[in-house]
């Protein structure tokens, strides 16, 4: 028998729980399902449960319908009880929510509740995994609130095991990762998890012909990491931070290129082909958001502060990241003078395109400083509305395409860099606007496809481009 063969065989008699079914939850257990393992995904919610359980995702990613209806009922159960689904499972991982608490920490107050849960099921060796955003030490924390109910050290493993899927690609993050880390203090813990992953560390998934078509700069195999369950929790930490401090240096030097005249783009291409640098994450814009990066900055700069050291680069990333929209609401008001009455197109309200998700959206941060100011907004997004209204209800108006935002409007603002808005049509966006300025808020247009439809453009770290007056009438360009 070939190698592959045996590595998915052994991997297929897994029987693991999931407890939460959010965004990594989910993922993970019909991702975890799709390896060939099987999996009872469990949620306090019953009405998410029933919805799952009737083959609807809840959540806008690419794949994960497709998956959940090739395992749903089969390899793939759905449960409220947490118990039941830990009693029939060896491997039990902790996918819930951890909020931020007010002074930034992590409120690990569903974790506890889990832990607690996990105490009455103990009914044979698990190994228990902490896949949600944890600080460090929390694998110490889980591991007395079982030995504190008086389960012994040898009947139960806590590994730290962080999830690393973004939001728009989470199943092919997933089922492609560059890296899968794994903090384990014993060898049993150890192989448990190597077999888990054994599809993916072998490359065999990627093998099968059903297997999720693997993305472009996906790699051949993971990099397998082992480590402490305290590094690993660390790990994710500092991964986020870095992240976040990738976009919020990048950002400051967007702003020193307006002062100085320079252009992002350009410095960015420099900057990024340096392979110590790389590419990726340097994308100027009104800075970050979502369910991640702005908790995990302040969480990773409270678990320092607990311990005594003090990190104020984490205080400094998120300053910044705030200065990014303070200053595009300032430009806003310098294009239109006054902005007071203004009536606006917004094109974006997700915090980044491919998803519908509006948590900590850097959009909807500028349209409520934008509301505060007394402007009129029409807005437009390809998937996040509905979840946009739960925010922000009828306090704007909202479009059915992005033509039907700009019609009438004094300006036209991007706020997220949806790859469908750079399909637009310029030149009828111009007709429609009262007037033809547009601030791009992720620099999702050229300068030169601007000029071309007769613009004024204003974007993030590059020149502004201004059309001249006597080039304003209807339908003229620019050239
Ligand atoms: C992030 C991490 O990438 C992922 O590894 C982790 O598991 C969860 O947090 P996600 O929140 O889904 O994933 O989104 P991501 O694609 O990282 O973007 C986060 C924010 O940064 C978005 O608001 C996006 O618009 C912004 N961003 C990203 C930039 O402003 N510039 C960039 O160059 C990249």
């Amino acid at each position: 028998m070939c190698g592959i063969c045996f590595a998915w065989r052994k991997a297929r008699d897994m029987q693991i729980s999931v407890i939460g079914s959010g965004y990594v939850g989910l993922v993970a257990a019909t991702c975890l399902a799709e390896l060939g393992h099987n999996v009872i995904c469990v949620d306090s919610d019953s009405a998410k449960i029933a919805a799952l359980n009737a083959g609807e995702t809840l959540i806008h990613e690419d794949c994960l319908q497709e998956l959940l209806s090739r395992h749903r009922g089969t390899r793939l159960l759905f449960s409220t009880s947490v118990q039941e689904a830990a009693r029939n499972s060896l491997v039990i991982f902790i996918a819930v929510g951890t909020p931020s608490a007010d002074d930034g920490s992590v409120d690990l107050s569903c974790v506890e509740a889990v832990a607690r849960s996990l105490a009455g099921a103990m009914n044979g060796y698990k190994v228990i995994v902490e896949k949600s955003t944890v600080p460090v030490y929390t694998s110490e924390w889980v591991q007395n609130a079982l030995t504190s109910k008086g389960h012994a050290q040898a009947e139960f493993d806590v590994v730290s095991n962080p999830e690393f899927l973004r939001e728009g690609t989470a199943v092919t993050d997933f089922l492609y990762p560059d890296r899968i880390v794994v903090g384990a203090s014993s060898e049993r813990a150890t192989g448990i998890m190597r077999e888990i992953y054994a599809p993916l560390i072998d490359g065999s998934y990627a093998q099968l012909p059903s297997a999720v078509p693997k993305p472009e700069p996906a790699r051949p195999m993971p990099m397998y990491i082992e480590t402490s369950p305290r590094s690993a929790e660390l790990i994710k930490h500092a991964s986020n931070a870095f992240l976040a401090l990738k976009i919020s240096f990048i950002n400051a030097v967007a702003s020193f290129c307006e002062s100085v005249g320079a252009n992002i783009e350009e410095v960015c291409r420099g900057i990024g082909s340096d392979s110590r640098i790389g590419p990726e994450f340097l994308r100027a814009g009104i800075g970050y958001g979502g369910s991640c990066f702005p908790k995990d900055v302040a969480a990773f700069r409270a678990v320092t502060h607990e311990f005594g050291f003090e990190f104020p680069l984490l205080d400094e990333i998120k300053r910044i990241n705030e200065e990014q929209r303070a200053r595009f609401i300032r430009k806003v008001r310098g294009a239109l003078r006054t902005i007071k009455g203004k009536r606006l197109a917004v094109l974006g309200l997700a915090f980044k395109d491919g998803t519908d998700d509006v948590r900590e959206s850097p959009a909807i941060k500028v349209i409520e400083q934008l509301l505060e100011e007394k402007c009129q907004i029409t807005a437009f997004d390809p998937a996040a509305m509905d979840r946009a209204r739960e925010i922000l209800n009828g306090r704007i108006s909202y479009a059915t395409d992005p033509y039907a935002a700009a019609e009438g409007a004094d300006a036209l603002l991007i706020l997220t860099e949806w790859k469908e808005f750079a399909n637009l049509d310029l030149v009828r966006i111009k007709r429609l606007l009262r007037s033809p300025i547009v601030l791009d808020g992720r620099n999702v247009f050229s300068q030169a496809e601007m000029a071309e439809a007769g613009l004024t453009y204003h974007s993030i770290g590059r020149p502004t481009l201004e059309v001249s007056p006597s080039l304003l009438k209807k339908g003229q360009s620019a050239r």
